[in-house]
């Protein structure tokens, strides 16, 4: 695995550096506050208020630090809603990475997080289950009509590009039910484009501190 090194990010909180690619898993400006805004805010609050939701089914691609996870488990506990999280990861952290992060004063759930099973479901607490799949986006099956919601959170574009080449993009597409909010951190025209030509009602929404715009796009 290539070599990561943990980083305090503008707002206080940890993110990590991949040194091979040269990308951080956050935005320096802060990685707690831009999950907070890209995933939870315009994410998974927007869903939940957007209708009489009593559970919701999320996708991510790359689980990473746990974060999102983290985060979303908050959510499912404040609203009493029951949350399904499945997550993709290629290169899971090691324990002397991850019980390294400052995310969580509630360390029982955090650690519970990462140290649940791969590869199968784990109820992490009664309102939240949780679906690690040590799988990449490439190979991984993700059916037809699965998924209320996805966490597109993987390395950007130009560092990973093949995790946003438009098949890819088509497989997730699929796996969205229909009225599926997609949301991601970047907002590249190419992303728009491609989104939009697979049908998807795509915005372009105010992005997190230090970021001009996000994307979001709906399945009708
Ligand atoms: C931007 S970082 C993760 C952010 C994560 N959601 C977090 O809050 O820490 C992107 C993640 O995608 C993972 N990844 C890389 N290639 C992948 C692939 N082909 N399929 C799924 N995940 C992948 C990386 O290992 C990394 O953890």
């Amino acid at each position: 695995m290539s070599e990561i090194k943990v980083i305090i990010t503008a707002d206080g909180s940890h993110s990590l550096l991949n040194e091979a690619l040269d990308e951080t898993y956050h935005s320096r400006h802060g990685a707690v506050q831009e999950s907070e805004y890209v995933f939870i805010e315009k994410g998974v609050k927007f869903f939940i208020d957007s209708g009489q939701k009593e559970s919701v089914s999320i996708l991510e691609i790359g689980f990473g630090t746990g974060l999102n996870a983290l985060l979303t488990a908050n959510i499912s506990e404040k609203k009493k809603i029951n949350i399904g999280y499945s997550t993709l990861e290629t290169f899971p952290l090691t324990e002397e990475i991850w019980s390294r992060l400052n995310y969580s004063t509630e360390k029982l759930l955090f650690n519970k997080l990462h140290s649940s099973a791969w590869n199968k479901w784990v109820e992490i607490t009664s309102n939240f289950k949780l679906f690690k799949r040590e799988e990449s986006l490439q190979t991984a099956n993700l059916g037809s009509q699965q998924f209320d919601l996805i966490y597109f959170d993987a390395f950007a574009p130009n560092k990973q590009p093949e995790m946003w080449e438009h098949a890819m993009l088509e497989k997730i597409e699929q796996s969205m039910k229909s009225g599926a909010v997609f949301v991601t951190y970047c907002a590249k025209g190419q992303l728009k484009r491609d989104l939009k030509s697979l049908g998807l009602v795509v915005e372009s929404l105010s992005g997190p501190p230090g970021k001009r715009e996000m994307v979001r796009a709906i399945k009708i």
